[in-house]
């Protein structure tokens, strides 16, 4: 009897939590020109050799996963899921890859650069790098244990990039509450995808650069004592700061795609401060945390909407764009 009712309240706090993101919004395209069949005609093996990428570079190492996943994030989050991240700085030319949210952070270009030529061998012209970075980040959570979804397809790649939207857009690893809430909204995101897809933070590894100010003077006392002690053994040696040294996201299972995450941040072990602020600040974002650590399900469930809504950001898609050959240039240049 006592099971039946706690899970009523399971129930009934998870269709809450998904009433929540029915909240529609203008810049997300929800109804959707993209669709998951995109290719059945024009590329029918895109899935797979996309896929059999992602696996082959996933075995190699696995923090790739968490690599190709975050960048589709950096791409969508600036100007639309158009590839633009991908592009590459030329003379005359200023792409995304130096600003700051992405200067040696943002990984995975090669393992995007085999599979389009592999994708231009078997259906040239045809995938756009857009498209591969939407796919390659559902793959990478597949392949680290996390629930599949469809990718809706048909995302063409930019012309353009900007480096200052890079800047503005993405946000930053000390960022509050209300910071985070404020860069998903400007995206047509909810303070629930915010949460929601914080946890993709459940794979992957940061540079001390990203969290040592917690470390150092008044350490944050919203790290754990251990935890503290720790991640200063990982980043100072003496009076140097090793700024590029890297640590996993998730303590406990950090190559594991699960919601261990969430589990980390009531204890205090939350890496970055935007991550541990979902906890400490209170308020909806903590229900949210004391739910999905409770809930693996419900996190799997709402992460997959989430992706769904992020990849439908401000898609290029009709004459808009091109269909890149190389995903580091424009056609015009390439
Ligand atoms: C909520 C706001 C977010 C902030 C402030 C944030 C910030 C960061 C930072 C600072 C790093 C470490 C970068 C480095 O040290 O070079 C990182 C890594 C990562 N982020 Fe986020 N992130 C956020 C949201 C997201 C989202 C929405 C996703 C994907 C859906 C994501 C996926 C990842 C992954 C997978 C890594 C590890 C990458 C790797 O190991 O190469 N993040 N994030």
């Amino acid at each position: 009897m006592e099971r039946i009712s706690k899970m009523a309240v399971v129930l009934r706090t998870s269709f809450v939590f998904m009433l929540i993101s029915v909240g529609a919004s203008t810049k997300t395209c929800l109804s959707g020109s993209l669709k998951p069949d995109y290719y059945a005609w024009t590329c029918p093996e895109a899935d797979a050799i996309i896929f059999a990428g992602v696996e082959k570079a996933v075995i190699q190492e696995a923090r790739m996963a968490a690599s190709l996943l975050r960048l589709h994030f950096h791409d969508c989050f600036v100007n639309g899921c158009d590839a633009s991240v991908l592009l590459d700085d030329t003379v005359t030319f200023v792409g995304e890859k130096t600003a700051v949210p992405n200067l040696n952070s943002l990984r995975g270009f090669e393992v995007i650069d085999a599979i389009k030529q592999e994708l231009e061998f078997a259906c040239p012209g045809t995938v756009s790098c857009a498209d591969i970075l939407a796919m390659a980040a559902r793959d990478s959570v597949v392949l680290t244990g996390g629930a599949s979804w469809e990718v809706q397809l048909g995302r063409r790649d930019s012309l353009t990039a900007s480096k200052t939207a890079a800047n503005n857009n993405i946000p930053a690893p000390t960022s509050n509450v209300a910071t985070l809430n404020s860069k998903f909204q400007n995206v047509g995101l909810t303070e629930q995808d915010m949460v929601t897809l914080s946890g993709a933070h459940t794979i992957g590894k940061a540079r001390c650069a990203t969290f040592n100010s917690r470390l150092t003077g008044q350490p944050d006392p919203t790290l754990q004592k251990e935890f503290l002690t720790s991640l200063q053994q990982i980043c100072f040696q003496g009076l140097a700061s090793n700024n590029n040294t890297v640590t996993s996201l998730d303590v406990e299972t950090p190559v594991i795609f699960d919601n261990q995450y969430y589990q980390n941040l009531p204890s205090g072990e939350g890496l970055l401060n935007s991550d541990q602020v979902l906890y400490s600040t209170g308020g909806t974002t903590r229900e949210l945390v004391e739910f999905y650590m409770q809930n693996q399900e419900a996190f799997f469930e709402n992460f997959k909407t989430s992706m769904i809504k992020m990849g439908n950001i401000q898609p290029l898609t009709g004459t808009n764009g091109e269909i890149r050959r190389n995903c580091r240039f424009v056609n015009s240049l390439g």
